[in-house]
């Protein structure tokens, strides 16, 4: 009989399920009539899925005015818990104005039909806030060439705070990726049953390359299994679209990954790029997930030059290793060596440059488009056939 070892604790203690069932469901739906709809937008309905399977643990909801000056200023919600990005709620000034506390609201996506009914908001509060303190601290920048700050820029003047009650999961879940789409009690689930205690999880916004493989397969070394976690939410227009990152996965997990010792899923989350606090929250996010380690290398979850190479390692220090649960494996940059024959980093190789192979994100789509695979030593030739592909 497989031993069963108690799992790490979600973030705050208690793993949310917000999503109704049964009769609480159906009423909901009859409820929902009669309200007031707001209309969510693409990383609304993102934090929303994420709320309702408790990836987002302990939010029941948007963020109240107390948890959202708290984490834009100290990194903590009000009751000290460590949280670094805002999940919020903005609406424009005008409906800001008509909607009362206490007011019941119905969340819905935009569809190519129409509209579809996720959830109910029960408006707790509504407040004003300064986008350009949040910029600046969240993303530690005011430019709106970041792409995070772009999109906070664009949204309304007014926050609503509240409980959420998800009628039904966002049409994406049912669409996209739906067999990897494990929920943290699913991952959970998983882990129970193949006995595995130590679980690292693995970020990512782009397809698998070397680098990736190599830190991979290094936290693997020291623990029990690995989360492959792509995220599959709203990215930059430049990124590489979520359908070729994940199948980029499919193309080599059962060639040179051992199954007994790897989960592919997919992270609902869409990205803020803001880098070192968005290194914090895809931590705890992933130790919502059950995971008790988490990789985080070069510029993790950064765009443009904003973030230092190692910020987001060094933000983990404003924490402690108690209050966070899990626990972070950091790694430096890494490429493959010519003359070491392997992947290497800094720290491990003696040669120059001249022995290194490094792509940046341009030169791997000339030569993508020049039809040429790239490097054996920087991808695998399977993932380069389904990056072109993905180009065409
Ligand atoms: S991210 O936005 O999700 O962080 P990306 O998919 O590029 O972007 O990276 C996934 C994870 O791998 C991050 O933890 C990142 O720091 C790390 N990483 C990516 N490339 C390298 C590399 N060459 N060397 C070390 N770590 C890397």
């Amino acid at each position: 009989m497989t031993k069963v070892f108690p799992q790490i604790t979600a973030h705050g203690g208690t793993l949310i399920n917000r999503q109704l069932t049964g009769d609480a469901r159906q009423a909901a739906i009859e409820r929902a009539n009669g309200l007031e709809r707001i209309i969510l937008s693409d990383l609304n309905v993102a934090d929303l899925e994420m709320i309702a399977i408790g990836a987002l643990s302990p939010l029941t909801g948007f963020m109240r005015q107390a948890d959202y000056t708290s984490v834009v200023h100290n990194m903590r919600l009000a009751n000290g818990l460590p949280w670094t990005i805002p999940v919020t709620l903005a609406v424009s000034a005008e409906q800001g104005d008509r909607i009362k506390i206490g007011q019941s609201l119905a969340l819905v996506e935009p569809t190519e039909g129409g509209e579809r009914l996720l959830a109910i908001l029960d408006v707790s509060e509504k407040y004003t806030y300064d986008r350009e303190v949040e910029a600046q601290n969240v993303y530690r920048t005011t430019e709106e060439k970041h792409p995070g700050v772009a999109r906070l820029y664009k949204q309304g003047e007014v926050l609503l705070a509240g409980s959420v009650d998800v009628i039904d999961l966002p049409l994406r879940a049912q669409t996209e990726f739906a067999e990897l789409r494990y929920t943290p009690a699913q991952t959970r689930a998983i882990f129970a049953e193949r006995g595995w205690r130590r679980i690292v999880g693995f970020q990512t916004r782009n397809p698998i390359h070397r680098a990736h493989e190599y830190i991979q397969k290094t936290a693997l070394e020291i623990v029990d299994g690995l989360l492959l976690h792509p995220l599959v939410g709203e990215t930059k227009s430049d990124d590489i679209p979520a359908a070729v990152r994940v199948e980029s996965y499919q193309a080599i997990l059962s060639s040179y990954y051992p199954a007994s010792r790897v989960l592919l899923g997919v992270f609902p989350a869409a990205m803020r790029y803001a880098g070192p606090r968005e290194a914090i929250f895809h931590a705890m996010a992933r130790k919502n997930y059950g995971c008790t380690h988490f990789i985080v290398g070069r510029d993790h979850a950064g765009v443009g030059s904003y973030y230092g190479t190692y910020d987001a390692h060094l933000i983990f220090d404003e924490f402690t290793p108690e209050e966070l649960g899990i626990t972070p494996l950091f790694f430096e940059h890494t490429f493959y060596c010519k003359a070491c024959g392997q992947v290497v980093s800094l720290k491990t190789c003696p040669h120059d440059k001249s022995q290194h192979v490094v792509l940046s994100g341009t030169q791997v789509r000339e030569k993508l488009s020049r039809g040429e695979l790239l490097p054996e030593e920087f991808t695998r030739p399977e993932v380069s056939r389904v990056l072109m592909r993905g180009m065409r």
